[in-house]
C-alpha cells in the first residue's frame, strides 16, 4: 500500500485498462474506503452499485457510450445520489446511538436534528412544501444570517451529489493506493443506465460511473496539466 499523498499524486483517469480479477476483499476494501468520506449531516445520501459479471458490465459499458475505460474495465461502479436513503440511514443513526448507549441527552439532540432534517429535506408534490419553506427562509434571512437550506428536488440532488462526488474520490484514492487504477466519467446515458439499475427519478440520479482495473501495459497517459495553484487558490 502506498502513502495516501502518493496516491493522490499518481492517480490519473486511465483509458485503457487489462483483465484482471478484482478480488472480493480489494472490493471491499475500496468500496469501505468510499463509505468513509464525509457526508453532509452524515446522510451518505448515496448508493453505489458495483458491476462485476461479464454479461453485465458489457450492458453498462455500452451505455457508457461505449467509451474505452468502460468496455476494458474489470469491474464498474455506478454512483448514484440516492434522497430515498434519508429517512432509514437517520434511524440507523439513531440505533446504533442507543446500542452504543450514547447519553440521552445526545440521542434527543440528534433525534431533534433528524426531525427538522426531515421537514427540511421534503420538498412535497409539486415542490409545493419547497416553495413556503422558501418564502419562510427568505423571510427570516432578512433578520439573521441563516442561509437557504436546499428546499427544491433540484437543490437536493445539488446536495447530495457533493457528498456523492467525495465517496467517489474516496474510492479512486483508495483504488490507487492498493495498486489499482480508475477513471471517472460522466459520459453515459442516464436515463437508460437509471432504467437498467431500476432507479427512480424522484430520488436517484447518476452522479458518474467509475471505471475499475489495471492500467494497460499498452496505454501510455497523456503528461498531466493542471492550473498554477494562483489560478486555482485566492488566499485571504
Ligand atoms: C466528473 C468527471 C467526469 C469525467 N468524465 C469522463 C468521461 O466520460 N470519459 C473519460 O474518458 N474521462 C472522463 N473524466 C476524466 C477526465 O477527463 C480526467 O480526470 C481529466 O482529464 C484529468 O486527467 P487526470 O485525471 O488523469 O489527471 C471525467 C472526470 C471527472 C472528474
Amino acid at each position: 500500500m502506498i502513502e495516501t499523498l502518493d496516491a493522490i499524486f499518481q492517480r490519473r483517469a486511465v483509458k485503457v485498462f487489462e483483465p484482471v480479477e478484482i478480488s472480493r476483499e480489494l472490493r471491499e476494501q475500496i468500496l469501505n474506503a468510499a463509505r468513509h468520506a464525509p457526508s453532509s449531516f452524515n446522510l451518505q445520501p448515496y448508493r453505489l452499485y458495483w458491476v462485476g459479471s461479464a454479461a453485465q458490465k458489457a450492458v453498462v459499458a455500452n451505455l457508457c457510450l461505449g467509451q474505452k475505460p468502460a468496455e476494458t474495465a474489470s469491474a464498474l461502479v455506478v454512483a448514484v445520489a440516492d434522497l430515498g436513503s434519508l429517512s432509514s440511514t437517520a434511524q440507523g443513526q439513531l440505533e446504533w446511538m442507543r446500542r452504543s448507549n450514547f447519553a440521552e441527552t445526545k440521542i434527543r439532540d440528534y433525534q431533534r436534528t433528524a426531525k427538522i432534517g426531515r421537514i427540511l429535506f421534503m420538498p412535497g408534490p409539486f415542490g409545493m412544501f419547497a416553495a413556503v419553506k422558501h418564502a419562510v427562509f427568505r423571510l427570516l434571512n432578512l433578520r439573521k444570517v441563516i442561509g437557504m437550506p436546499p428546499l427544491y428536488r433540484q437543490d437536493l440532488f445539488k446536495w447530495a451529489t457533493k457528498s456523492t462526488s467525495l465517496a467517489c474520490q474516496n474510492l479512486m484514492i483508495a483504488a490507487e493506493a492498493l495498486g489499482i487504477n480508475t477513471c471517472p466519467m460522466e459520459g453515459f446515458d442516464g436515463r437508460r443506465l437509471s432504467q437498467y439499475l431500476g432507479l427512480s427519478s424522484r430520488y436517484h440520479e447518476i452522479v458518474m460511473v467509475i471505471a475499475i482495473g489495471k492500467k494497460s501495459s499498452a496505454y501510455t497517459e497523456p503528461p498531466q496539466w493542471r492550473r498554477p495553484l494562483h489560478a486555482t487558490v485566492t488566499v485571504l
